[in-house]
């Protein structure tokens, strides 16, 4: 007898973002202020460097959890760990990291804490993991920044894992240090998983932030370079923790989805903590930083607007509240060929604002913010 076909339960009701679904819809000759991909060219040397490769070189299989030397040059990112080879799986961008870290830690019917507002891909990866979203707020009305007593108060007795992001997408808040020691004075002595979300943590425009894996030791650190050196196609990230345990079943996981990340980028990638490279980083920081003051101060003056002021990443939220809906809102302005993304798609903490995110030059965001005002304010 034939059997109908039933999605099985980890993949029903998981759809793309609502930052693909604009994206998507975008009309010719529209200003992006919608996707989270850097704009900046990837470095020349690297780009020669894997062409060199590629030419040159024979690229088989890596070992499944990365070049070693590769492995050792991540672990090195991180010296208050002291990691071994072993404490780093080099993985398809951050995202396949991600996953990888939320298939080992959480099991059917486990809470996950995650932020509201953040990156919509924790929901999806706590769903395919079978675990439960819970939702911790940024407050909007306090600048979207941490709030410990709301954070302690959603830990219950499923919680198996945290997740914190910072630099923060969408809202580009960094924790501060005392941030991080509150969640680690929170979560010590409980077995809770902290699953650290870093792809952000070279594109600061003040202190460089700290890792969460400072203070708490069942931290997993998930990271790349796709952000900071212009790499998103590139498909270079990692998994890092001090705990043995999760890096093997990580590093078996990772096997089994993608065997190993291009080889080609692995070789490359060993320049991506060079001279050049740390000045490519230091570079794009400059950039951001100064767009985004631009960006936020043009809103201000020519919609009266406010947008949070970026501290890292390449975001702000913009506060449309008085104007209506965020999803209406964005609406409009993709009818008036400018992409951005309605709050809500990070959670209803931040209903009412946009996700701007400025990978885009001053020319094209002023073009941008003209377009945004024909459409909601004329
Ligand atoms: C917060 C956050 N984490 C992870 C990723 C995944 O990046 P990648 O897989 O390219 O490292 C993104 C990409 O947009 C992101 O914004």
């Amino acid at each position: 007898m034939r059997k109908e076909f039933v999605l099985p339960r980890r993949m029903r009701g998981l759809q793309p973002t609502l930052i693909r679904q604009f994206f998507e819809r975008a009309l010719p000759d529209s200003i992006n202020f919608g996707l989270g991909e850097p704009d900046l060219p990837t470095p020349q040397f690297l780009r020669d460097e894997a062409a060199r490769i590629s030419r040159d070189e024979q690229n088989g299989y890596t070992s499944h959890p990365g070049i070693p030397a590769l492995r050792d040059k991540i672990a090195e990112q991180y010296p208050h760990l002291d990691l071994p080879r072993t404490g780093v799986v080099v993985t398809c961008g951050s995202q396949e990291a991600m996953t990888d870290a939320f298939m080992c830690v959480v099991d059917e019917g486990d809470e996950v804490l995650l932020p509201n507002p953040s990156f919509p891909a924790y929901d999806a990866c706590t769903r395919i993991a079978q675990g439960v979203p819970v939702y911790y707020r940024m407050p909007a009305d306090g600048d979207f920044k941490f709030d410990i007593s709301n954070f302690r108060s959603q830990i219950t007795e499923k919680t198996k894992a945290a997740v914190v992001i910072s630099p923060s997408n969408p809202t580009g808040k960094i924790m501060t240090p005392d941030d991080l020691k509150q969640i680690a004075a929170a979560l010590e002595g409980t077995g809770i998983w902290l699953i650290s979300d870093e792809i952000y943590s070279d594109l600061y425009f003040g202190d460089r932030p700290h890792s969460a894996s400072s203070y708490y030791d069942k931290t997993i650190i998930v990271s790349g370079l796709s952000k900071s050196l212009s790499m998103t196609g590139w498909r270079l990230g990692w998994a890092a923790s001090k705990d043995a345990e999760i890096m093997n079943a990580i590093q078996v996981l990772h096997g089994f989805t993608t065997v190993c990340t291009s080889t080609i980028t692995q070789k490359a990638s060993l320049l991506g903590w060079s001279d050049e490279a740390e000045a490519a980083k230091a570079h794009a920081r400059e950039v951001y930083k100064k767009r985004g003051e631009f960006l936020v101060d043009l809103f201000k003056t020519e919609m009266g607007l406010h947008a949070t002021s970026p501290e890292g990443a390449f975001y702000t939220m913009l506060d449309v509240r008085s104007l209506g809906d965020d999803i209406e809102i964005a609406e409009k302005c993709l009818q008036n060929r400018v992409v951005t993304v309605p709050g809500v798609a990070f959670g209803d903490e931040a209903m009412g604002f946009l996700r701007i995110s400025f990978c885009n030059t001053e020319e094209k965001m002023a073009e941008g913010v003209r377009r945004m005002k024909e459409a909601l304010i004329n």
